[in-house]
Order: structure tokens, then sequence, then C-alpha cells
């Protein structure tokens, strides 16, 4: 039997997708610290679907931990074909103000966990000889992000790390994708507020927007995904904007908070 792994499953963008793999019969282990929001879930989508679902309540933050959730699965025989990681964390507020703990717990969750990851269970999709890996990084990914430097920079790092990765993958039979969302309404909101505050007169994503656009291009052959017309146009458009003015107009509008 099969598995779709999805980090992060028991709220916002995580749930989301946990909601449409089930409904596409995608067996599922779903992972997060939330024991008892997993175990709502769990009965939620069964009492739906028919698929098995196994859930992993752990915090997977950094190295141990992601070992440790790798583990966990390989204890439980369990095949992953499809590896969603999703879990991530943000914050805001001048790097130099911030406590530094907040930075590395962002920079385990966000980059050290997703590599980890992203080989241990390459190195299985491999030898098994197919399987998808999606990376959720986000737009943030594409600029410095005054103000929420280290998250800005964490998402650089999986953006620049998974495309490496997917090209060198090209001729084989895995996928590694990077899935980029704007702001979208989650928990995460809170800890996002200022790239949310300077796009409130655009739309913001919902969670089932993006986990629909994700499972609708499962068989993407592009190395990147992202979500939404105007997202894309301000990505490609601040291409051809000098690197120090796109700093000076984030900060600008970071500051009128
Ligand atoms: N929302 C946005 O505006 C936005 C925009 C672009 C990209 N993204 C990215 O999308 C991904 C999902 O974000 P979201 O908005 O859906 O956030 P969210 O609603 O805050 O969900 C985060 C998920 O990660 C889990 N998690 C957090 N710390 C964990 C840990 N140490 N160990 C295990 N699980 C942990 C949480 O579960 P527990 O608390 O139960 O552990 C939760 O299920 C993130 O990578 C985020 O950077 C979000």
């Amino acid at each position: 039997m099969k598995y779709t792994l999805i980090t992060g499953a028991s709220s916002g963008i995580g749930l989301k997708l946990s909601y449409i793999f089930a409904k596409n019969n995608h067996n599922l282990i779903l992972v997060a610290r939330s024991k008892d929001i997993l175990s709502i879930l769990k009965d939620n989508l069964q009492s739906l679907y028919n698929i098995d679902i196994k859930i992993i309540s752990l915090d997977i933050s950094g190295e141990k931990k992601a070992f440790n959730l790798y583990e966990t699965i390989k204890k439980k025989q369990l095949k992953v074909d499809i590896l969603i990681n999703n879990a991530g964390i943000g914050s805001h507020g001048e790097f130099i103000k911030k406590n530094i703990q907040t930075s590395l717990d962002m920079i385990n969750l966000n980059i050290i966990t997703p590599t980890i990851l992203t080989k241990l269970f390459l190195q299985d999709m491999l030898e098994a000889g197919s399987g998808k890996i999606f990376n959720i990084a986000s737009t943030a990914a594409f600029q410095s992000g005054p103000l929420m430097s280290v998250y800005y920079g964490t998402k650089s790092y999986l953006l620049n790390f998974s495309e490496g990765i997917a090209e060198e993958l090209r001729d084989r039979n895995i996928k590694i994708v990077t899935l980029c969302p704007g702001p979208t309404k989650t928990h995460f909101e809170k800890m996002d507020r200022i790239e949310k505050k300077f796009l409130k007169n655009f739309h913001i994503a919902n969670p089932e927007d993006i986990a629909r656009y994700l499972y609708k291009n499962i068989d993407t052959k592009k190395d990147i995904l992202i979500y939404g017309n105007l997202n894309k146009f301000i990505i490609f458009i601040s291409k051809f904007i000098p690197r120090k003015i796109n700093l000076i107009l984030v900060r600008k509008i970071q500051e009128k908070k």
C-alpha cells in the first residue's frame, strides 16, 4: 500500500491538502503536533472516504526530529510515494530585535526538516523507481523581505534547493515541485500579517484554493508552481525592478504597519 505523507496536516493548507488527497483515494500519513486535531481529522476522513489513514503526532522541527519521523514511518513499514513538505512557520520584526531562538526555530522547521525528509524519502523513491515531492515555499521565496528576513530567506532556500534537485532528477521517474502560494487565510496569517496588510486590497487565497491548485497540478512537468495570476505577474515584473528598489519598496510598506 502506498501513502501520501503530509506534514503540517492539522491546519491551514495542510488540512485542506489532506481532504483533497483523501477525496482522490490516496492513503494518508498525516503529521503535526496536535494529536487531538489529527484524531478528529482521521475520523472525519475515514467516515467520508474508503482509504487508510495513519496519524503521527510529532514535533518534526530540526535534525533529530526529522530523522525521528522518517524512522517512525520505516518502523511501521509504510511506503511513501508522495511527500508534501508543508509544515512551516513565520515571524516578523527586525532581525536584531528578535530572540535568536525564533530565527533558529524557523530555520529548523522551514529548512532543516524538509531537506532531511527530501533526502530520505527521495532515496526510497529512487529505489522504488517512482515518486513525487512537493515542497511548499512561498511567493516570499523570490525576494528579500526586510522585517521578515529569516522567513523570506528560508523560503528562498527551499525554492532554490528544490529547483536544483528537480534538474538533477530530470531523467528519472521522480518529480520534485516547489509550490509558491501568496498570502493565504490560515493560522499563519497572524505571523504573516505585514505581507497581508500590503496586499489587503488584492485577493487573499483560501487554503482550499491552494490545495485544489496543487492537486490539479499533481502531474505537472513544471518545477515551480506559483498560485494565482497576480502573484505570477508581480514575480515576473519584479525581475525588471532593481533589487535595491524592491527592497526599499517592501521595507516602506512594512514600516506602515
Ligand atoms: N498562509 C500563508 O499566507 C502562506 C503563504 C505562503 C506560504 N505558506 C506556507 O504554507 C505552509 C503551510 O502554512 P499554513 O499557512 O497552512 O500555516 P498554519 O495554518 O499555521 O499550519 C502550519 C502547520 O504546521 C504544523 N507545525 C508547525 N510547527 C510544527 C512542528 N514543529 N512540528 C510539526 N508540525 C508543525 C502545524 O501543526 P501543529 O501546530 O499541530 O504542530 C500546522 O499543521 C508553510 O510552509 C507556510 O510557510 C503560507
